[in-house]
């Protein structure tokens, strides 16, 4: 939440910073500012709304000058207007911030500042936070970020310019990533590597605690307290063209198409299909260590914990283990039990939802060996966890989560080959489902042809103001999946439900205004599911059914039916998922909303 990208070099920074803001804007989009040394003092812009809006009020007219530092913003303390947009100052002007994560103790830190005579404009954290640095302030600037940030409570990613060391910028963090990119003559701190990509690849993650100065010559990295860090440089392996729309109207439509190669990149080179197995280097796990686990305990949030409960699923019937799946917020504060034989994975698209990594860390306090499934490679949980799975979807721009639950779907698949050929499963089953596994992408793409259709559905129900999702087994997950898309991005009330449970609550909502999409693929729920469709018909519900290709019972009973070809059930929700996604997408488009920038949503959630 929020993204921060400074510049400290030879060019004109004015649109280095806008350029790597307008990357950062799925981290929160409510304003933008920007705080340029122009070789007078600091020169601020800032203003409520998007980046578009900042950088149109900047047309010709901005501030010029080779240091600089901007930011888009996610509020958490003070409304969404220009005054509490950042960089903010401190007393004297001359000193600007801009900062992500929460300032937890602010309150008494601003009371104390107040008595002492510093004056405040804003309602947010961050200003109290400049002010403290400007007390601390004696001519270097790094020495007074430490101090002050040694009284912080809270989480913190910043950067920090001062008028009077005009080549420099300071930036730490605690909870909020930053990474520092290295060029030639020429350097920047950003919250993630895509606002930096156009301009270099080699960059240097900051971990918790850690601080770093940056100048046109160099940069150094120490610890807050002023102790040298020596940091590994790590080469991005991200392309340019990734992280662009490539043609599409949305990151979100570009992303759901990318689906079938994003799936193939999760899997390729972990499966063998003549021997039925997989294999994952990076768990970091000997094979007589992973016959030990007895017991998983998978944590996530949102989409990602969507795809733990497929996990859970696939794990428990054919690899045997227990699995439980655990919201990251509820995990960090009740008392788990977590005893040896438990191994934690840990689901992130970002790798940085604090929740979660939370809940990592907390695992790991009790012993637990804490693994990732993360697509953002140098993400904290990607670095503090002891091993995992990259999912290796590519970037993911669009705040709704299309192909990284997909791949991390596929990533799960394999992981339970990979577990369960150590226990019961048999070379022939493995096999089975290392063919079934590498026929997805083609069928994705077969469904993806089939868009015109579901754009009609879209078109016909976009009006409706509530939507119910039905689903059983594995297709459970992917209808609360659905649900949760639809939310996301059209705004439209929508609910997933185990199908056998609307009988316990949702049925009485059902009446003709009340859409029901089912996922009725066959399987060893098929018949069961049918009866569910007879009962919301009988309530004269309107019926969306994603069923199995060459499927004739579904049509008699629905009002429409949307086929997708037939897969190994636990692999089916790569493949029902599509439609939903593309449901939500259409109804979102026709409702004339901000796809990839759904209001109040933020991609990486990086506050409690
Ligand atoms: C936010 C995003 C969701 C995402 C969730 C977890 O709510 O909008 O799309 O599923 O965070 O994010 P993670 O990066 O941990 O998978």
């Amino acid at each position: 939440m929020c993204g921060i990208v400074g510049y400290a070099g030879h060019q004109d920074c004015l649109d280095i910073l806008v350029d790597g803001l307008k990357r950062l804007e799925y981290r929160g989009y409510d304003s933008a500012g920007v705080a340029i040394l122009n070789g007078k003092g600091v020169e601020i812009r800032k203003m409520a709304g998007k980046i578009a809006q900042l950088e149109g009020s900047l047309n010709g007219d901005g501030p010029k000058g080779v240091t600089g530092i901007g930011h888009t913003r996610w509020a958490t303390h003070g409304e969404p207007n220009t005054l509490n947009a950042h960089p903010h100052i401190d007393g004297s002007g001359k000193l600007a911030l801009v900062h992500n994560g929460i300032i937890e103790n602010y309150g008494s830190l601003k009371a104390k500042l107040e008595s002492e005579g510093h004056k405040f404009e804003t309602e947010t954290d961050t200003e109290v936070l400049a002010h403290l640095i400007e007390k601390y302030y004696e001519g270097n600037l790094e020495e007074a970020v430490g101090k002050a940030l040694n009284l912080v409570e809270g989480t913190f990613g910043i950067a920090v310019v001062h008028e009077d060391e005009p080549t420099k910028i300071v930036g730490a963090r605690h909870g909020s990533p930053l990474v520092v990119g290295i060029g030639d003559g020429e350097h920047w701190v950003a919250s993630d590597v895509s606002a930096i990509l156009r301009h270099t690849k080699q960059v240097v993650y900051l971990d918790d605690g850690e601080l770093v100065v940056i100048t046109p010559d160099g940069y150094r990295t120490t610890t807050i307290d002023g102790h040298l860090r020596d940091k590994e440089v790590q080469e991005v392996e991200w392309e340019l063209e990734q992280i662009e729309k490539g043609g599409y109207d949305h990151f979100m439509l570009k992303e759901i198409f990318e689906q079938p190669d994003s799936i193939q990149n999760t899997y390729r080179g972990r499966v063998v299909l003549e021997d039925g197995i997989a294999h994952l280097g990076g768990l970091n796990m000997e094979q007589h260590a992973l016959r030990l686990i007895d017991r998983i305990i998978i944590i996530g949030c949102g989409t990602s914990w969507h795809s733990a409960m497929i996990g859970e699923y696939m794990l428990e019937e054919y690899a045997g283990i227990p699995v439980e799946v655990e919201y990251a917020s509820e995990f960090r504060y009740r008392n788990p039990i977590v005893k040896q034989g438990t191994v934690c994975f840990v689901i992130s698209q970002s790798g940085e939802t604090i929740d979660t990594l939370a809940a990592m860390r907390e695992a790991q306090a009790k012993g637990a060996p804490a693994l990732g499934l993360v697509n953002v490679v140098g993400s904290t949980i990607a670095r503090e966890s002891d091993g995992g799975v990259y999912i290796h979807a590519g970037p993911e721009i669009g705040v709704a989560s299309t192909k990284a639950f997909t791949s991390q779907v596929a990533a799960l698949a394999v992981l339970t080959l990979a577990l369960g050929r150590l226990r019961n499963l048999s070379q022939e089953q493995g096999r089975t489902m290392v063919q079934a596994l590498e026929k997805i992408p083609e069928q994705m793409r077969q469904i993806l042809k089939n868009t015109e259709q579901i754009q009609e559905i879209a078109k016909a129900y976009a009006h409706h103001n509530n939507f119910l999702y039905l689903g059983r087994g594995y297709n459970f997950p992917a209808a609360l999946e659905g649900a949760l898309k639809l939310k996301e991005i059209s705004y439209i009330h929508a609910e997933g439900y185990p199908a056998a449970e609307m009988k316990h609550g949702p049925i009485a909502l059902i009446d003709e205004n009340m859409p029901v999409v089912f996922i009725c693929i066959q399987d060893s729920a098929y018949d069961k599911i049918l009866s569910n469709m007879e009962e919301v018909r009988a309530r004269k519900g309107k019926i969306i059914a994603i069923a199995t290709e060459g499927d004739t019972k579904v049509k008699e009973k629905a009002d429409h039916v949307i086929y997708v070809p037939a897969t190994e059930k636990m692999l089916s929700p790569l493949l029902t998922v599509l439609p939903l996604q593309l449901l939500a997408y259409y109804i979102a488009v026709e409702r004339g909303c901000d796809v990839d920038q759904p209001r109040n949503l933020a991609k990486s959630v990086t506050v409690e």
